[in-house]
């Protein structure tokens, strides 16, 4: 308070015993000397009224970056999700930069929780249903990142580990959120094959709802993050319901197109965007952002994994009535007619535009030639 209270009382006159500054007060008394009364009384009050404004503006200056401070210093920080791909990927970032992470694990003894642990990651056992295990791991967490795996037998499940992160990180003091979404939750009317009796439709709204909460969450900043198609998709675990058929056999059978262009998105660019819009809430606060490193049509996908992999992989594409046929009794059938229509959320110039690096599927494929390797070559 005092500190605040001390450019008003001291400024004026301190600016005024001043020769040779560059600011309008110094100038001015700088002019010729007069006895006239009236200048020096307008001089006076000229000054006062530039000195009170600029100390108005300090006092503000100082309000909003005591503010701006504390939501910037980012130093602790609840991932939903760690031992997952895409929280596992912020925890790793987040780490590396020594910020302090916090997360459930469910198996705390599993391979990726420890993997974890090995880096400073600390872990609660429990899931997003105990609310007990949210409040003591989020103790302390300037911000949240939410992302949630849909829970099949419940696929409302999500908005309520949502609701209960919010609420544990809002008696915890944290200022900061950042939710994980996918992309075109609020414009499934342009989705051409969207089918609102199929689960990816529930999932799709639970998604979109939690966008809406965390926006009305009354967090001092939030932002939405909607990752593109995962590069990782062509490597287990995500191959066997995102590509069926083609780890087991070299075949994929799917109602997307040859033509379908895919939003590839790799799992380094999920760390770095999620790490980003946590790290600079001021800077990514109330923005969604759909990201994505590059734009492939399936099958110059498949023909860049073909490479990798070292043998050439085939498409078998459903016909119309094929598709039509298994609708209803192939879940996995309803995300890829979502699929079809994913790239028109894409903007590349855009996310280009936030300057943060983005890679080519042709890099990941290099980078994770292990994980292709154990996927497609069991023997080798
Ligand atoms: N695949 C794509 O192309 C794509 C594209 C855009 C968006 N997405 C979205 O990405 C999301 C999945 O993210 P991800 O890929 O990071 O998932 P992931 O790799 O399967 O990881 C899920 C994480 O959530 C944890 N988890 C799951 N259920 C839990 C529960 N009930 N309580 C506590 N922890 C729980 C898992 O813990 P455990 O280690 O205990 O299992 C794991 O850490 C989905 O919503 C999907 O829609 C996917």
């Amino acid at each position: 308070m005092f500190r605040l209270l001390g450019p008003l009382t001291g400024w004026p006159s301190r600016r005024h015993s001043v020769r040779g500054g560059v600011g309008p007060v110094d100038r001015m008394a700088e002019s010729p000397r007069s006895s006239d009364g009236f200048f020096l009384g307008s001089i006076i009050a000229k000054s006062l009224e530039v000195s009170i404004k600029q100390t108005f503006s300090y006092v503000l200056f100082l309000s909003t970056s005591t503010s701006l401070k504390s939501i910037m210093a980012i130093t602790r920080v609840f991932v939903a999700g760690a031992t997952g791909t895409q929280g596992g990927a912020l925890a790793r970032h987040l780490r590396a930069k020594n910020i302090e992470v916090h997360a459930l694990a469910r198996d705390i003894a599993s391979q990726k929780a420890q993997d974890l642990v090995s880096i400073g990651v600390k872990f609660w056992v429990g899931d997003f249903n105990n609310k007990s295990a949210l409040t003591i791991a989020i103790t302390g967490c300037d911000a949240l990142f939410l992302n949630f795996m849909p829970d099949l037998t419940n696929l409302s499940a999500e908005e309520q580990w949502a609701q209960s992160i919010l609420d544990a990180g809002k008696e915890a003091g944290a200022q900061h959120v950042v939710f994980s979404s996918v992309y075109g939750v609020d414009q499934t009317d342009k989705m051409r094959w969207f089918d609102e009796k199929a689960a990816v439709a529930e999932i799709y709204a639970s998604k979109h709802s939690i966008e809406k909460i965390v926006k009305a969450s009354g967090y001092a900043t939030w932002t939405v993050l909607r990752p593109g198609y995962f590069m990782a998709n062509c490597v287990q675990p995500f191959v066997q319901f995102m590509l069926p058929g083609l780890a087991e056999t070299g075949e994929l059978i799917t109602a997307l197109r040859s033509d379908t262009v895919l939003p590839l998105t790799d799992t380094k660019t999920i760390g770095l965007f999620s790490s980003a819009a946590i790290m600079q809430p001021e800077r990514f606060n109330g923005k969604t952002i759909s990201y994505l490193d590059e734009l492939l049509t399936l099958s110059e996908f498949i023909e860049r994994l073909s490479q990798a992999v070292g043998r050439e992989l085939k498409i078998t594409y459903l016909s119309d009535d094929e598709v039509e046929a298994q609708r209803e009794t192939n879940p996995i059938l309803g995300g890829q007619l979502v699929t079809r229509d994913m790239a028109q959320f894409a903007n590349l110039d855009q996310v280009k535009s936030l300057e943060v690096p983005l890679g080519t599927f042709e890099e990941y494929l290099k980078r994770e030639r292990e994980a292709v390797n154990a996927t497609y070559n069991k023997s080798s």
